[in-house]
């Protein structure tokens, strides 16, 4: 059986699955390169508009694959081949929405900060707990943790190791919504849908502007977004979005 799992929930939504229920999803390296794998058919693929991650009802992931890490060694050829891994989902231009319930922890928690969106269930538990293992968060958790929440807090949880609620992640602004266990994928595929319907260059902009923006000094931001703004009146979705809303009707956009 297939370690991700990959269905089509709606137009232009996939939804992908991780299944190593087992070990609580954990991220063995097979389970990666197949999920990276996924990440550049789906970049690649014009009719995907939305991506959709999820676990199971018991754990999003529980992280690295401890069994793997305990025999890894300081040059290991495994470090480079999850960086790669990691990059096929940073390289993805369409917006990722995490819908986690369970246990998010270490790898698991950093794959739900490389995703745009998080939606966790009330009672999800998320966390850094990696210096429980002498080691630390090596796949953006560090920086992700701390441009999302600050220093305060990232000191705060990634020294103790300690596990968070999904309220607590909220109010740090790690996750975007929290909501009922038994809502959390529904109110994740009814997102993506949504965003699936909108224009895909000026979702595609909007993402990039927003991730990009924080990184650079303001004005240069501020270039970027007007730029990319301007860009989307040469689209063909802009007029085809505002003659729709002047028609009265539903907008066809084609991402042109
Ligand atoms: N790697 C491998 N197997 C894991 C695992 C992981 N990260 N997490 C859980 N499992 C396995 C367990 O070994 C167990 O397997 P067996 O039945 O064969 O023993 C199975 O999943 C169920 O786990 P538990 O019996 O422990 O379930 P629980 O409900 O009692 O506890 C838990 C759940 C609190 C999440 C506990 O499993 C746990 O603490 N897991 C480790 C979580 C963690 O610390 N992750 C960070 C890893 S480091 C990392 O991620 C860094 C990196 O990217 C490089």
């Amino acid at each position: 059986m297939s370690e991700v799992l990959v269905e089509t929930a709606s137009v232009g939504v996939r939804l992908i699955r991780l299944n190593r229920p087992e070990q609580l999803n954990a991220l063995s390296m097979s389970l990666r390169i197949e999920l990276a794998q996924h990440f550049r058919e789906l970049t690649a693929d014009d009719s995907v508009r939305c991506v959709v991650i999820t676990g199971d009802e018991k754990a999003f992931a529980a992280g690295a694959d401890i069994k793997e890490l305990a025999k890894r060694t300081v040059l290991d050829d495994d470090f480079d081949r999850a960086t790669q891994a990691w990059r096929a989902i940073e390289n993805c231009h369409k917006p990722i929405i995490a819908a986690v319930n369970g246990f998010a922890l270490g790898g698991g928690f950093e794959l739900a900060l490389h995703c745009d969106i998080v939606i966790a269930g009330v009672g999800a538990t998320l966390g850094q707990p990696e210096v429980r293992f002498g080691i630390m968060p090596g796949a953006s958790g560090v920086q992700r943790f701390v441009r999302a929440a600050g220093k305060a807090a990232s000191m705060r949880w990634l020294l103790s190791g300690d596990r968070m609620s999904a309220s607590e992640a909220l109010r740090l602004g790690l996750v975007s919504e929290v909501v009922a266990d038994a809502d959390v994928l529904t109110n994740a595929l009814a997102l993506a849908a949504k965003i699936a319907g909108h224009g895909p260059l000026a979702v595609r902009s909007i993402k990039e502007s927003i991730l990009l923006g924080p990184d650079a000094p303001l004005p240069v931001a501020l270039a970027l977004e007007k730029k990319a703004f301007q860009l989307l009146f040469a689209s063909e979705d802009r007029t085809e979005g505002i003659e729709a809303f002047l028609e009265k009707r539903k907008p066809r956009f084609k991402g042109k």
